[in-house]
């Protein structure tokens, strides 16, 4: 008796018979078939850049936990902008790394005009006035306890700093920041900064809202990058969303659209592409994921290990995002990918 004896021979049927003739590999036998067939394309026009700003002239930092990184200084950023911009990628999002002593449990230093932020806009829109800047308007980089909120006994405090950011959206506005991105998460936010950038002459700046925004993990190495990483005390599970949670992302973007967004996003990335779908099916808008920071350095460190074709995966995770319904994609890649896709992709 051998070990396969027990399987039963089916009664012959041809793949033909069960199929119905139907071979889905029929399109997928050529390069030119697959190219005429391709559902979903990822171009330059679908990224945005983060990058990193910090104090001082010609300073270049690497960023240990995201390989590949640095962060700089304003005129240095000017050139990064330079660069996007030959390479035809549309926006810069910028993020500073505030020095500690300029940082405060309310994160004053965003109602002052000349912060690293906005310096780092004014530097940039000098340079390259057709380049998109979107700024993040959120307290955590300039709080000394690492979060997006003012922090009293424990508690955020939802409306006073709803209050604070709405003044920074201003200043930020006021420096040439084309998009206005708050990621904070708190209640009213949307409506409290539209209001105030059109009681100050900037009715025409958009508002692109983390409208949803996850307690992730993800973040790690952004906190590395900013400098947040030992300061934030607790986590930031009262206001960030729950990953667990569906339903309520498209509660929180209901609301954002209520009080006037004009473009979503979704955060982290990848691990929310359920999201993303379920928004763009939901209210058709401009919607943007953020692959966030451990997504970059997780790519980063199985490719610098050999385990994965870094570039590949690059590629296909940009690609995954624009089949999920992305709009667009803020991600560290985006100078490596606009590259490839000037050299006619992979
Ligand atoms: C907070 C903020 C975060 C990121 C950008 N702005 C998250 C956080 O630190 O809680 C994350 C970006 C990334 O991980 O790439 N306002």
């Amino acid at each position: 008796m051998n070990k396969h004896s027990s399987f039963s021979q089916p009664s012959p049927r041809s793949v033909d018979e069960i199929t119905g003739s139907r071979r889905l590999r029929r399109m997928r036998k050529a390069p030119w078939s697959r190219r005429l067939v391709q559902e979903t394309q990822l171009t330059v026009n679908d990224l945005i850049w983060p990058i990193f700003l910090t104090e001082g002239t010609n300073v270049r930092e690497p960023i240990a936990a995201m390989p590949g990184l640095f962060r700089v200084s304003p005129d240095l950023a000017a050139k990064e902008a330079e660069r996007a911009a030959k390479l035809g990628i549309p926006a810069l999002a910028t993020f500073p790394n505030v020095a500690f002593d300029l940082k405060d449990e309310a994160g004053s230093q965003i109602r002052e005009r000349e912060n690293l932020i906005n310096r780092g806009t004014r530097a940039i829109k000098a340079a390259v006035p057709e380049i998109g800047i979107i700024t993040d308007v959120a307290l955590d980089p300039f709080t000394t306890h690492g979060h997006d909120g003012i922090l009293r006994d424990g508690i955020i405090l939802n409306d006073e700093t709803v209050a604070q950011i709405a003044h920074g959206a201003v200043l930020q506005a006021e420096a040439g920041a084309d998009i206005i991105a708050p990621s904070d998460m708190m209640d009213g936010r949307i409506g409290a900064i539209r209001d105030a950038l059109d009681a100050n002459g900037f009715s025409d700046v958009p508002i692109m809202s983390y409208a949803t925004k996850f307690a992730s993990a993800y973040y790690g190495p952004y906190r590395e990058a900013i400098g947040t990483a030992g300061l934030l005390k607790g986590d930031k599970k009262t206001y960030y969303i729950d990953p667990a949670n569906s339903d309520e992302a498209v509660r929180e973007t209901e609301q954002d659209l209520a009080e006037g967004a004009d473009m979503i996003m979704v955060k982290p990335g990848l691990p929310y592409l359920d999201i993303i779908r379920r928004l763009k099916d939901e209210f058709a808008m401009p919607t943007f994921a953020y692959q966030v920071s451990g997504e970059y350095s997780m790519i980063r460190a199985a490719a610098a290990n050999g385990w994965i074709d870094g570039e590949r995966v690059m590629m296909e995770t940009l690609l995954a995002f624009k089949r999920a319904g992305c709009d667009g994609i803020l991600t560290y890649f985006a100078p490596e990918a606009a590259e490839l896709l000037a050299k006619g992709g992979l």
